[in-house]
């Protein structure tokens, strides 16, 4: 049975900054609030021309490139993402369409900010199963188009970005090891975008009344975070054969500091090996745990036949976990200004 390996990475964050300090001259909240509840400290908001279907094509061929794939040798192409470009047709094949790959089925995924490490599973399993060789998974978010720029409880913690991954066939073992995806939808209305659905279809009153931003319960989100996160790391460890202590460094979720604290004290794992880049992306929804990779593989957090532990929970309410790993991560020296782990943010500070 073939293995899926990461043969390729990359992404793209837009290059406009929002600042806390900004967010406190539009809401009622302040730099100390936003750092000491999240860790956040800037994120990125896209332009008036960057869009889910742009940022996704930047982030693909990115990975592609690395990756030594032409696009005519893409089976498949897997997109999570929150709001999408349209409605329909799917981002997936807009962003196929772009790239050129005429051979490659494509479709989007709603998991929430899961829907990457669901995308990854997926995609190894059908590369298992023997189907398909060459598969792309590409994460992409466009949260501050669903963003209500006067909630202070949801504005302070979105972000704008990207991610892709380009997963192939082979035979030798690694690669992704193990995953798990789950979903647990009584807690829906937690986390959600009550209106632009068949529910309730956009109309002035929907408008009127914001039912097409973003509505969450976060301290209920908070309390399912820090729940889950443990029992599904431990549960994708397990299901390879392997112990926590095996795993060289976990790439969670990046949605606040706390939760990954939490996840971290709870499994009894030291929070250096947690890597942490929410203080300057924000919570970019499927895109973060691609960025927060590629950019541990680039400062070099990452070394050849590391295994990764990726775990992530989001709207759905859903969680999935997924062990990696692979002889060809790269290894580059860190820039003064690259990201650290969770106890490194701490000395930071
Ligand atoms: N600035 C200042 N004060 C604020 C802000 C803000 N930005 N936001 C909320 N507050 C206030 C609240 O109004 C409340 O005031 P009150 O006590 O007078 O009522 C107080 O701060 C405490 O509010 P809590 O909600 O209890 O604050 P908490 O410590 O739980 O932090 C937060 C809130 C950051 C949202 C946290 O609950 C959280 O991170 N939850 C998880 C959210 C998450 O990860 N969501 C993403 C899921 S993934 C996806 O699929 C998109």
């Amino acid at each position: 049975m073939p293995y899926a390996h990461i043969v390729g990475w990359g992404k793209y964050v837009p290059a406009k900054v929002l600042t806390n300090a900004e967010l406190s001259t539009m809401v009622d909240t302040s730099d100390e609030w936003i750092v000491t509840r999240t860790g956040i400290r800037e994120r990125r908001i896209v332009g008036a021309r960057e869009t889910s279907a742009s940022m996704g094509i930047a982030a693909a061929k990115e990975a592609l490139e690395m990756a030594g794939v032409r696009p005519t040798e893409i089976d498949l192409i897997i997109t999570p993402r929150g709001p999408p470009e349209t409605n329909f047709p799917a981002t997936a094949s807009l962003i196929q369409d772009a790239l050129g790959a005429t051979r490659a089925g494509a479709f989007d995924l709603s998991a929430g900010c899961s829907g990457f490490v669901y995308g990854l599973s997926i995609g190894s399993q059908i590369i298992q199963g023997g189907g398909h060789n060459v598969i792309l998974v590409v994460g992409t978010e466009t949260l501050s188009r669903i963003t209500d720029w006067t909630d202070r409880g949801t504005c302070v913690l979105f972000g704008d970005g990207a991610g892709a991954m380009v997963l192939k066939a082979a035979h030798d073992k690694g690669g992704i090891l193990s995953s798990i995806v789950r979903s647990d939808g009584s807690g829906g209305d937690l986390l959600i975008i009550p209106a632009g659905g068949s529910l309730l279809p956009a109309s002035e009153d929907t408008v009127r009344q914001k039912q097409h931003s973003i509505r969450m319960n976060g301290r209920e989100v908070f309390r399912f975070a820090t729940r889950v996160m443990d029992r599904a790391a431990r549960e994708v460890v397990e299901r390879a054969g392997l112990t926590l202590d095996d795993v060289d460094l976990f790439i969670p979720h990046q949605a606040n500091l706390r939760i990954i604290r939490a996840a971290a004290r709870s499994l009894g794992v030291d929070e250096e090996r947690f890597f942490v880049n929410l203080d300057r992306y924000g919570n970019t929804s499927s895109a973060s745990i691609p960025i927060a990779m590629c950019e541990a593989i680039e400062c070099g957090r990452v070394k050849p036949g590391d295994v990764l532990v990726l775990v992530a929970f989001g709207a759905g309410l859903t969680w999935a976990a997924a062990s990696v790993a692979d002889s060809t991560w790269g290894s580059m020296a860190c820039s003064r200004s690259s990201p650290v782990s969770a106890s490194g943010y701490a000395r930071r500070k």
